[in-house]
């Protein structure tokens, strides 16, 4: 059936020549890239509303449960990359090797990863640069740096006249800029990157370190609040729980936007010096550090002040303005402003070249391959992308946009993990210079922890993400299949 045809290799070794990339990142080298794509809006930001509103002092247990599915997926994902290293993502990978339709079904969830991924962002940039400017005693009036819900909640908690109208100006301006620097080009120099890596990871053992000596252990305490049912503005149960176990999992959905980012890695592999290693040890180490990192952090945020003053929109930089330690909010909001610019362009850089990829395949319109004629870029794509998150980011309220992207990557882990279960017992002969251990335990665990934590979101999100699903597969019979390379082609064994 033509819906399992599969990319030839010789298609992917052709095109990795073609782009001519130099072979120069080491195994420490990609593990920077990837911290430098996951540290980001998911610990600078979320973890607000994730303690505020769902886990409490439990965030740290958010953290491990989130960060257990994601180590299944990981393990999966290095596999995967070692196969076929291969410039991309799970998409390239599943189409060389369990079929186009479940490639492309992963390429549409991956959309939504690093699409409202990049929102998100976009969001939580926004927060710390109203802190920042707020510390300079610039003001932005609340409808002017907020969607309309998060306004109206912000003035109704300081009992002030509630807005008709607002917009999120800071997170509409930051993403057109990211947007025309895409445009113009960037060949993001792996030495930059290790600077802003260097800057977060500083940053982030400064909140541990400086934080760890204002700890009041009673603020851990109860360690999971009692568990209630949400009941969201219009009066109706939302089908999310705050606090209680199930509060401690909702947050753990939220939370796990703090991990996406490691799967970056695999895009490198074209300039890797030996990919078929360094891109399993460099996902693997990246989420490590990570993990321990943001367990770590969680404790002292909790530990500073009780869960339900942190601010939801700036919490670490709140944390010690609490305490009284401006100059320490001045050093974090800078570095989480120019981190999350970073965060920023990686997720939009890799949205457009996964666009790029699957045009290029015949999957997509010719518009998503369409380069500028003096900066070799996809400019109309990146317009698009751009247009698309600045309005999103404009008008919606973080958890929302990452909600969403939360539940795409977790479909999309979740099918990795399916799709190296299958090629370990379809073709157990492939060469596998990585290769996961105990595949079929880890894999269905990965699958039933991504698919788990999926069960946890508000139903509005659900609703919202069957519909993207549904546009999907239709899109996929109404245009790629018959517009797809390999439509006459032969179906190629691996
Ligand atoms: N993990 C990335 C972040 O938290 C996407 O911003």
């Amino acid at each position: 059936m033509s819906v399992w045809r599969k990319k030839p290799i010789s298609a992917f070794e052709a095109e990795m020549k073609k782009s001519g990339l130099n072979r120069v990142l080491t195994r420490w080298g990609l593990t920077s890239l990837g911290i430098g794509a996951i540290i980001g809006g998911g610990i600078f930001t979320l973890t607000g509303i994730a303690a505020h509103d769902y886990a409490g002092p439990a965030l740290a247990l958010s953290f491990v449960i989130a960060g257990i599915g994601c180590l299944f997926a990981s393990l999966c994902y290095a596999e995967f990359a070692s196969v076929l290293p291969v410039e991309g993502s799970a998409y390239s990978y599943a189409y060389g090797t369990v079929g186009e339709l479940f490639a492309w079904f992963i390429g549409w969830n991956l959309i939504l990863e690093y699409m409202m991924g990049a929102t998100t962002v976009a969001v939580a940039w926004s927060g710390y640069f109203v802190k920042l400017l707020h510390l300079f005693h610039i003001d932005f009036p609340i409808w002017l740096c907020n969607d309309l819900a998060t306004a109206t909640e912000k003035c109704l908690k300081s009992g002030i006249s509630v807005p008709s109208f607002a917009i999120n100006l800071p997170a509409f301006i930051i993403t057109w800029i990211v947007t025309s620097v895409l445009i113009k080009g960037i060949k993001e120099a792996a030495s930059t990157n290790n600077i802003i890596v260097i800057v977060k990871i500083s940053v982030v053992l400064f909140v541990i370190i400086v934080g760890a000596f204002y700890i009041n252990v009673e603020n851990w305490f109860p360690f999971i609040p009692n568990e209630v049912a949400e009941i969201g503005a219009d009066g109706i149960a939302t089908g999310k729980m705050n606090f209680g176990f199930g509060g401690v999992l909702t947050a753990a959905t939220i939370v796990f936007f703090a991990y996406i980012g490691f799967d970056a890695v695999s895009t490198q592999a074209g300039e890797a010096v030996n990919p078929k290693k360094d891109v399993p040890f460099a996902i693997i180490a990246s989420l490590v550090i990570c993990t321990i990192l943001y367990i770590l952090v969680s404790l002292v945020l909790t530990g500073m002040v009780k869960y339900d003053v942190l601010d939801k929109a700036a919490p670490v930089a709140s944390a010690f303005s609490e305490k009284g330690l401006t100059w320490a909010v001045f050093i974090i909001t800078i570095a989480a402003t120019a981190g999350l610019t970073s965060v920023m362009l990686v997720m939009m850089l890799g949205q457009t070249r996964i666009f790029l990829g699957m045009a290029k395949d015949g999957l997509l319109p010719q518009f998503f391959k369409s380069l500028h004629p003096n900066f070799k870029t996809p400019y109309k794509s990146t317009l698009l992308v751009g247009g698309i998150i600045s309005v999103v980011a404009a008008f919606t309220p973080i958890d929302k946009v990452s909600e969403m992207c939360s539940m795409g990557t977790l479909l999309a882990f979740a099918m990795v993990c399916v799709a190296v279960m299958l090629l370990r017992y379809k073709k157990p002969e492939l060469e596998r210079p990585y290769k996961a251990p105990a595949i079929y335990l880890v894999g269905t665990l990965g699958v039933a922890f991504n698919l788990f934590l999926m069960c946890y979101v508000r139903k509005e999100t659900w609703f919202a993400f069957l519909i993207w699903g549904t546009l999907g597969i239709l899109v996929y019979f109404l245009y790629s299949r018959r517009n797809s390379n390999l439509h006459n082609a032969i179906d190629e064994n691996l």
